[in-house]
């Protein structure tokens, strides 16, 4: 041998998926999905809604606006319910944006929020995360002017899966003019509650009406391929932005077992449960490769490879793991999903068999 290998290495893939997983052959580490898929009470409740798809399910939707309202012991008026969180994110840049308008957010953070604002037109002010990849809210708070339409904090941040503090988030929104609207999404909400830094902008509500709080079914609640997602706010700001919904987004299967979801407390918290668990295995894993991922949240994890990303991703993907994306300017990052005890085993293994991964155990 002696020669330098090509990286990644040309082979051909030999990790066998571990399971059915989505049914194309890949076993999927980068979209922060359940893995578990939803609650045995959900998956019963889809079973038995499939007869209703015929139909549309337009008496359902007062309905949904009430269990979600309920939940959060909110008013009705202060719900909006949308295909996944990814149309309240387009919503709120249409209702807040536009040629001349300005969204400031962090760098990096989940990309939805500023491509819609760039097909309104908006300008897209990115703050780099601080040190602790929180939101750099002093900084962001410098770029705030007359001009700024929208302010989006991801909380969790994905793809770093860390938190910024409640207390600093407080504390932003007094300095803000009542003009600004500033989305918090808590879409790993469940995964983050545990830290002492961290509390919901629904459960512990400011009296705000700057505030837009954004919650998904696709993350603990394992329906990503259900579309549902939501805003809670002011009734006003609900109103502003209801204009731009799909008015018949909601599908007859969501429909049906949203009550069941959100009632099912047992099985969620065994999600909550589990992740936990998985995430110690990632990191006890990563310490014994000499690998320190971020401090995670959420179901996912992040971490310094101290080599370019790219590479990375590709060598996964010809061994059939598909991990995160690469998110500039963190470009010797990768964000990986946690899987099953099978889905973390083939990724180990996968990493183990890169050229450097050995030479990293002693840095
Ligand atoms: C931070 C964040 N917000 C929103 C979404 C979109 O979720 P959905 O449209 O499925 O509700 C995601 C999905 O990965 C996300 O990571």
């Amino acid at each position: 041998m002696g020669t330098v290998a090509h990286w990644p290495l040309g082979v051909a893939a030999s990790a066998e998926p571990s399971r059915a997983g989505k049914g194309d052959g890949f076993i999927h580490l980068d979209s922060n999905e359940n893995v578990y898929g939803p609650t045995a009470r959900v998956a019963a409740a889809i079973n038995s809604a499939t007869s209703l798809v015929n139909r549309y399910p337009f008496l359902k939707y007062g309905e949904i606006t009430e269990r979600i309202a309920t939940f959060h012991r909110v008013k009705p008026e202060q719900v909006l319910f949308a295909c996944g969180s990814t149309e309240i994110l387009r919503v709120a840049t249409c209702a807040f944006l536009g040629t001349g308008k300005q969204l400031i957010q962090a760098s990096p953070t989940f990309e939805d929020p500023e491509e819609y604002a760039k097909t309104t037109g908006a300008e897209v002010v990115a703050v780099p995360l601080d040190r602790k990849y929180a939101h750099d809210l002093g900084a962001m708070q410098t770029h705030v002017g007359a001009s700024t339409g929208l302010i989006y904090i991801c909380n969790p941040n994905n793809p770093t899966a860390s938190i910024t503090p409640r207390q600093d988030i407080e504390t932003f929104l007094t300095r803000l003019p009542a003009t600004v609207r500033v989305v918090i999404d808590e879409a790993y909400h469940d995964y983050a509650t545990k830290s002492a830094m961290y509390s919901s902008f629904i459960d512990h509500p400011v009296d705000d009406e700057r505030v837009i709080v954004t919650r998904t079914f696709s993350k603990v609640y394992g329906l990503a391929g259900l579309r549902l997602g939501y805003a809670v706010a002011a009734p006003k700001v609900i109103a502003e932005m209801r204009k731009f919904v799909t008015e018949s987004s909601l599908n007859a299967i969501v429909a049906e077992v949203v009550g069941v979801a959100l009632s099912d407390t047992d099985g969620i918290g065994e999600f909550i449960r589990r992740n936990k668990d998985d995430r110690q295995e990632f990191i006890n894993a990563a310490g014994v490769r000499m690998l320190m991922p971020i401090d995670s949240h959420t179901n996912f994890v992040m971490m310094n490879i101290q080599h370019p990303a790219d590479p990375v991703i590709e060598h996964f993907r010809m061994h059939k793991i598909l991990i995160g994306r690469h998110f500039p300017p963190m470009n010797n990052y990768i964000r990986v999903s946690l899987g099953t005890a099978d889905d973390m085993k083939a990724f180990w293994e996968a990493w183990d068999m890169i050229p450097w991964s050995k030479k990293f155990m002693h840095h």
